[in-house]
């Protein structure tokens, strides 16, 4: 069966990585139809577009996205992130992104649930008296009961499915005493429905400092979009560095396509210099066919990345050494 991707390979380094991923997926035996979308701050400059609703709606009828890395220091920030990216979180509904992490040493892995849709990524707030000495911005965090059940849910049953069985709440419940709330007992209300997961609770700060000096103590992980944005880049820097950390953008309820694409960014400065390493973007593909159904290939995959993960080579020597192996 042949799967229907949207493949945006983006800027910087994004178009580099995407063309390894999608070797490696054809030598894996996954037959893929892409359809390539030329999206992101390089198109922005050319003609201004940045992510038209008709696309969004071609979209819907797609399998899967892929997405290399979007954004160039000539555009202002906000402008790609938020028009292009978030735009498609939000429109697609993509709920949950899930960032797994491997230690280098393959003892242990851990996987983040960060709520995509909500909090500080909102977009609630303003500004009141802009350009005076009197200006006030505010930038509210959004927590519906809907939004966080349905993440807090999403986490209990990977958590379920996992040989640990166990899912450590992270948000700030000392200072954040509402959102903080709303999260705490949604957590706690599903997690009577679980009784074989065991539950944590740690305040985000202190979160930090286990990623880095007991990571072990994690199995899942649920928290906001900030914090779990916040956490990921931390989770990929202990875990052998960012360019090996692969992210889902998952819609769980299959009302629309699901996008994958690696956490770290578009990097500009080693563009177009096969200086990337591609298996952040690899392992994304990987996810994306393990969500379409190829769990085997998604298997051979991660295991090949593993095996050429201490290799230091150029971005195409890195995805043909994956290839070979799969
Ligand atoms: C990420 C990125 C994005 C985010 C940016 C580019 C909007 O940092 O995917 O983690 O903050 O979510
Ligand atoms: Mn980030």
């Amino acid at each position: 069966m042949s799967h229907t991707i949207g493949v945006i390979g983006g800027d910087g380094i994004g178009p580099e990585v995407i063309a390894e991923a999608l070797k490696v997926v054809a030598a894996a035996g996954v037959e893929l139809d892409t359809v390539d979308y030329q999206l992101g701050g390089a198109r922005y400059l050319t003609d201004g577009v940045i992510l038209p609703d008709e696309v969004i709606e071609e979209w819907r009828g797609l399998d899967a996205l892929l997405l290399g890395a979007v954004g160039t220091p000539d555009v202002p920030p906000g402008v790609i992130e938020r028009g292009l990216l978030l735009k498609m979180r939000f429109e697609l509904d993509l709920y949950v992104n899930q960032r797994p992490f491997t230690a280098p040493d393959g003892s242990h892995d851990f996987v983040v649930i960060r709520e995509n849709t909500e909090g500080t990524y909102a977009g609630e707030g303003g500004f009141l008296r802009k350009g005076t000495p009197h200006e006030i911005a505010t930038q509210g965090s959004v927590n519906t009961r809907f939004g966080v059940e349905r993440c807090v849910r999403y986490a209990f049953d990977l958590a379920a499915t996992r040989e640990r069985k166990h899912l450590t709440l992270v948000h700030k419940t000392n200072v954040l005493t509402f959102a903080g709330d709303l999260w705490e007992r949604t957590f706690n209300e599903v997690a009577t429905e679980h009784p074989e997961v065991t539950t944590a609770y740690n305040h985000v700060d202190a979160a930090c400092i286990y990623f880095v000096e007991s990571p072990e103590r994690y199995d899942v992980i649920v928290t906001d979009n900030l914090f779990g944005d916040i956490l990921t880049d931390l989770g990929g820097a202990v875990s052998g560095g960012i360019g090996f950390a692969a992210s889902g953008n998952l819609n769980p309820d299959r009302t629309g396509p699901s996008m994958f694409e690696p956490v770290h960014g578009s990097a500009p400065d080693i563009a177009g210099q096969q200086k990337a390493n591609p298996i952040a973007a690899i392992l994304s593909a990987a996810m994306m066919l393990e969500f379409l159904g190829e769990a085997d290939a998604a298997a051979r995959i991660r295991k090949a990345c593993a095996d050429v993960s201490a290799l230091d080579a150029s971005t195409s020597e890195i995805g043909d050494a994956v290839a070979s192996r799969v």
